[in-house]
């Protein structure tokens, strides 16, 4: 029976991936053509040259879409493939990489050699790159929105210190180790079959339905699993997979799309970049009285998920603070950048960045440390966001005092002062962040999925979900609830691909919800048939039902072992003509939101939790080193404790990335610097910290997730800001009475222009 962990088919490299999946012999390589620049308008396409290359060849344009070419679900905004009819308002283009056609050819490199081949006439418009720029321009996507508490403008006149001033936060690569693509083959009837690396399947078959003109039930799409999708794959993932569909359709061919790592790292959405003002206001104790801060969001061309990225933000604006006066607005700014997409965190890192920035400028004002402003500041138990969700289980407190001991770090501390006395040209800084994340999808509708479970009737289980597994081992955790619920062994148990046949109208694994969801749906399905199982079991033995059990694969009859294994049950369950499968769906409860009012409670439960870290600096080339991170997280009850360390590593990795490393920039004329993995820096194991201790709160259990669980996926992104303040703290040892630098990353290169006072 003993079915084997995903985690070890990965180690052992027997994952199988899009591109590993077997080629057919009439199977066409699909290869997307990118517009040049970041924004004009197409006159003509000319594929003549391409064509002749190879009979095979075939070259797809939006005039042969058979259905609406529109993928854009919040804003129609973003066609399948930019039109080539001049007439159309379709033919303008808004970014660099944007597809406007898709060569088919037998063989791959011939494919990218026709690609080279299709010429493309057009206009050149004057791009826009900067969000405040766009937001002059009046190039909003939607509307501002702005979420209030209290009264900021008495706040402020009261307050004894008031401080201003201007946030930057670069955008980020996903770097997801498969690239996107997609594995489509034409059906009987005119239905079509698509292998997608996507978050959303059912997203993806709702594209495909759109643009190939079908009904949602003539598009199968099915993930396996994802090389990696850390949001990168929840919306993008839908062109490459309509785009295998068209071609599919088109040829009558099974179509391999698989993106190139450049084509990739161009074509498709990252991080949102932000620039951001604030004002912080507080008493002469420390206490923050008022805030207020604008977000200038940089959305790139397409709209894509940025409502609900900058719903995120607005949500988390406060941190992990308790500030009774506040205002903060947020802008989707329009540019001629790659439409910027879900990234690990969704908006709130970047809000947590700015008033982390908004505490660091009030104590250099005031003269207070940072340190003591943010402790003093924690949520506590009975407060309220400032969205009037109360908050509840706060763990703000506990974490920080625990990190405080765990860390030594008044010792800590203190070793760092003297180091920074004798040594002259290396200095040491360090810094703590706390996190307070709101676990649901901000939009209420997404926060439901479904399951299915069938017990074969040899005892073993089938579980599909809605959730898809992308290395952050949901399957693990869904495999566990099932077991944990029938009261038999995990490896009974195997968790299927995800597909659109099984589950249907799902939403994306995203939100860190994967296993809370999906593990309540499938703990429901498994709970009805667990019922019937019982049923039968108290007829066999004739004996009461509620004196049954199922544990460690046998039937129990209060508390002892009957008779009866987990096998003959099954066996006589089918043999009594009872169904061993059941459905199972889980709509998140209690949740309530009103968009107007901006009032309400739009999370499950909060997670929380706090990171120090500290570093070494050299003084003279602006390199520093990660020294020691220290993180304490408030985790529930882990279902599986070796994820959710895994993850908090994972996602401690990818924040200080984002923190301090990795830089996402764009020239002016919206051409993407760093634009191959040999450029583009992401932390590797010789940037992490040597020494990592992470300690998850013990009992507490949480009475809102499946298993007394947290979700685990995002909120630790976070603890990486812990590795920005704690360079700037060396950077302050070196430089005392520096201005503050708030502009992430915060790279070696900026450390010696800030140690050269070149900047501000
Ligand atoms: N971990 C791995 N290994 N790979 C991933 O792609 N995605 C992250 C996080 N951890 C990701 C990951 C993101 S962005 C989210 S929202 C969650 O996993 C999604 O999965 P979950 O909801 O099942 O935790
Ligand atoms: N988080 C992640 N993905 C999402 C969300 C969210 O809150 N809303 C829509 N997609
Ligand atoms: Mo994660 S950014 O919600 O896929």
């Amino acid at each position: 029976m003993n079915s084997i962990p995903e985690a070890l088919l990965n180690l052992r490299g027997e994952t199988k991936y899009i591109d590993d999946l077997p080629e057919t012999k009439d199977l066409l390589h699909a290869v997307p053509c990118g517009t040049p620049l970041a924004r004009g308008r197409i006159t003509s396409i000319d594929a003549a040259a391409a064509l002749a290359l190879h009979p095979s060849v075939r070259v797809i344009t939006a005039r042969d879409i058979p259905g609406t070419n529109q993928l854009g679900q919040a804003v129609p905004d973003e066609p399948l493939l930019v039109a080539d009819d001049p007439a159309s308002p379709a033919a303008e283009w808004g970014f660099r990489g944007q597809v406007y056609a898709l060569v088919l050819a037998g063989s791959k490199s011939l494919a990218r050699k026709a690609a080279g081949l299709v010429k493309l006439a057009y206009e050149e418009l004057e791009p826009v790159t900067d969000p405040r720029v766009a937001k002059e321009k009046g190039l909003l996507i939607l509307g501002p929105r702005t979420q209030a508490m209290g009264d900021p403008a008495a706040a402020f006149a009261a307050a004894k210190w008031v401080v201003q001033g201007r946030v930057e936060s670069g955008g980020q690569e996903h770097v997801y180790l498969e690239t996107q693509g997609a594995y489509a083959w034409p059906l009987e009837g005119g239905a079509v079959k698509v292998v997608s690396g996507t978050q959303h399947p059912s997203g993806v078959q709702e594209g495909i339905a759109t643009v190939l003109g079908l009904s949602m039930h003539k598009v199968e799409v099915e993930a396996q699993r994802l090389g990696g999708g850390f949001g990168g794959k929840e919306d993008q993932a839908a062109l490459w997979a309509a785009l295998a569909a068209l071609g599919a359709r088109i040829s009558g061919k099974p179509v391999k799309l698989v993106l190139s790592r450049k084509d990739d790292l161009t074509m498709t959405g990252k991080r949102h970049p932000y620039s951001s003002d604030f004002r912080i206001g507080l008493d002469a104790k420390g206490m923050i009285t008022a805030f207020e801060a604008d977000y200038y969001q940089n959305s790139g061309a397409i709209c894509d998920l940025s409502p609900a990225i900058l719903s995120r933000t607005l949500f988390h604006a406060a941190g992990s603070y308790r500030i009774p006066n506040l205002r903060v607005t947020g802008y989707m700014c329009r540019t001629n950048l790659p439409p910027f997409t879900a990234f690990r965190g969704f908006g709130a890192p970047q809000a947590f960045f700015v008033i982390e920035a908004a505490i660091d400028a009030a104590a250099r004002k005031s003269g207070i440390p940072a340190e003591e402003i943010r402790r003093a500041n924690l949520l506590k138990e009975g407060d309220s966001f400032h969205f009037g969700m109360p908050v509840e289980a706060c763990q703000a407190g506990t974490c920080w005092e625990r990190l405080i001991e765990k860390a030594a770090w008044k010792e800590t501390r203190a070793e760092m002062a003297a180091f920074n006395k004798a040594h002259r040209l290396e200095k040491k800084g360090g810094a703590i962040v706390p996190v307070c994340f709101g676990v649901s999808f901000t939009k209420l509708m997404m926060n439901q999925g479904g399951a299915l479970v069938h017990v074969y009737h040899d005892g073993s289980v089938g579980v599909s979900t809605g959730a898809v597994e992308m290395g952050q081992q949901v399957s693990r955790k869904i495999a566990r609830v099932a077991a944990a619920t029938l009261g038999i062994d995990i490896d009974r148990i195997k968790v299927e691909r995800t597909s659109t046949l099984t589950v249907a109208n799902t939403f994306p694994t995203a939100a860190s919800t994967g296993s809370d969801i999906n593990g309540m749906a499938a703990q429901a399905a498994c709970q009805e048939i667990k019922a019937r199982l019982i049923g039968v079991a108290a007829t066999a033995l004739g004996v009461p039902a509620q004196e049954l059990s199922i544990e460690a694969g046998r039937v129990m009859r209060s508390g002892s072992p009957s008779t009866l294994s987990w096998e003959d049950l099954v066996h006589r369950t089918y043999e009594s003509r009872v169904d061993l499968s059941a459905h199972g769906f889980y709509a998140t409860p209690n949740l309530v939101y009103d968009m107007k009012a901006e009032r309400g409670s739009p999370f499950a439960y909060h997670v929380y939790g706090a990171a120090a870290v500290t570093v070494s600096l050299d003084v003279l080339r602006g390199r520093y080193t990660l020294d020691r991170a220290v993180i304490i997280h408030d985790g529930g009850e882990s279902i599986d404790l070796a994820v959710d360390r895994g993850q908090v590593e994972g996602a401690l990795a990818q924040g200080l990335g984002w923190a301090l490393l990795e830089d996402l920039a764009f020239d002016p004329k919206g051409r993407l610097l760093a634009d191959t993995l040999s450029t583009y820096k992401v932390p590797d194991l010789h940037f992490m910290p040597p020494r990592m201790d992470i300690e998850f709160l013990q009992g507490l259990p949480n009475p809102k997730a499946v298993l007394h669980s947290k979700a685990i996926g995002e909120p630790p992104l976070v603890y990486g800001l812990a590795g920005y303040w704690a360079v700037l703290d060396a950077l302050d040892a070196a430089r005392p009475g520096g201005p503050g630098l708030y502009d992430l990353p915060l790279t070696p290169e900026k450390c010696l222009d800030y140690l050269e006072e070149k900047r501000p």
